[in-house]
């Protein structure tokens, strides 16, 4: 059985596009492997959020994966800064990590933006901390979503460094999973964009903590032409807010964007419209209810990460101890 690694940044705001790009995929591979799941509050300090800022959304992030179908039972789920060897791990990868590697990280360069200067040195070596994440546990497998692709070549970069440097075959080369079936979400007011949290537009997400009626409204508000839903996506190719609709859909059904242009080929958007607001809402809504229990029980929710963190210290201080002894560390 193979291992899986994942983390999510906890930044608020869990939209369709995270459940159905990668928490889904997380619930649905739990039996099939050993499990862990981080909430990666250290990365999320690259974005300076204020201490309350970061608490609240750290509780919303473990509410949303356990009311999403994370089962503390087959996936230890626990939050990165329990667990000091994140970062020494992280010291020792980025003295073997070139700067011209993270020159290239094309996620830098976006978050960056024209203010490189103004960067913080934690955006730039965070491919650094995220590989950190994943040897660490010796994992084999990390689902990510398609954007995370590059990060993971730097890992298994990285890994090779690491073996080649102190002439040992110690960690594996951890292999990417990133599903067809992880299905990329764009905005409902712009199919050429990704549905982002980071949209100023409220309207161009459906959150998790959506109620129905807001979900209506939204739905009802996203773009669309006045073309019929022709019986192929190929037809559609010029109609990226149409086949984002149709995708949704799909993914939230199961079904294959093709079944689902044959199934509605002929239709206008607006009864379409409203058989896709009730599916959204049947996926959603359940897990929003579950997500208000989580959050009016904060005790269940840190029990469940003391747990999880106790249970991933444990792994990493072994197998930082290992390294610590390869790397040639005195131990006194
Ligand atoms: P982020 O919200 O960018 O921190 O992403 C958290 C996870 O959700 C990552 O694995 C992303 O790949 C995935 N994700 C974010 N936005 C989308 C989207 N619009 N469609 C599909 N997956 C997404
Ligand atoms: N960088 C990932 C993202 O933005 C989050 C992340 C941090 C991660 N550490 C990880 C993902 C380790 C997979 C494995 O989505």
């Amino acid at each position: 059985m193979g291992r899986i690694f994942s983390g999510i940044q906890p930044t608020g705001n869990f939209h369709l596009g995270n459940y159905l790009g990668a928490i889904r995929n997380w619930v649905r591979m739990q039996d099939s492997y050993e499990n862990f799941i981080c909430i990666v509050d250290l990365h999320a300090m690259t974005t300076r959020p204020t201490p309350q800022t970061l608490q609240t959304h750290i509780k919303e992030a473990a509410a949303t994966l356990l009311a999403s179908g994370i089962d503390p039972e087959k996936t230890d789920l626990f939050i990165q800064s329990a667990v000091p060897a994140h970062c020494e791990l992280a010291w020792i990868l980025s003295c073997l990590t070139s700067l011209g590697w993270l020159n290239r990280m094309t996620q830098f360069k976006e978050k960056a933006g024209k203010q490189r200067e103004q960067a913080n040195l934690g955006l730039y070596s965070y491919p650094v901390l995220q590989a950190a994440d994943i040897l660490i546990y010796k994992a084999t497998h990390v689902p990510v979503g398609e954007d995370q692709k590059q990060h993971l070549e730097l890992v298994r970069d990285i890994a090779g460094t690491f073996n080649r440097q102190y002439e040992v075959d110690y960690f594996e080369f951890p292999e990417p999973i990133i599903l067809k079936t992880a299905a990329r979400i764009m905005s409902l007011r712009d199919g050429s964009s990704k549905m982002s949290k980071s949209d100023p537009s409220d309207y161009s997400r459906i959150h998790l903590m959506d109620d129905p009626e807001t979900i209506t409204l939204k739905i009802r508000k996203a773009k669309t032409d006045p073309e019929p839903i022709a019986g192929n996506p190929k037809a559609m190719e010029n109609r990226p807010e149409a086949l984002n609709l149709l995708g949704i859909y799909a993914a939230l059904s199961d079904q294959s964007l093709e079944e689902v242009c044959l199934a509605f080929e002929g239709s206008t958007f607006a009864p379409f419209k409203e058989k896709l607001t009730a599916q959204i809402i049947m996926v959603i809504e359940p897990i929003r209810q579950r997500m208000i229990s989580f959050l009016k029980d904060p005790e269940i929710l840190e029990n469940i990460l003391k747990k999880g963190s106790e249970k991933a210290r444990d792994l990493a201080s072994q197998n930082l101890s290992e390294i610590q002894n390869i790397i040639g560390f005195l131990k006194t």
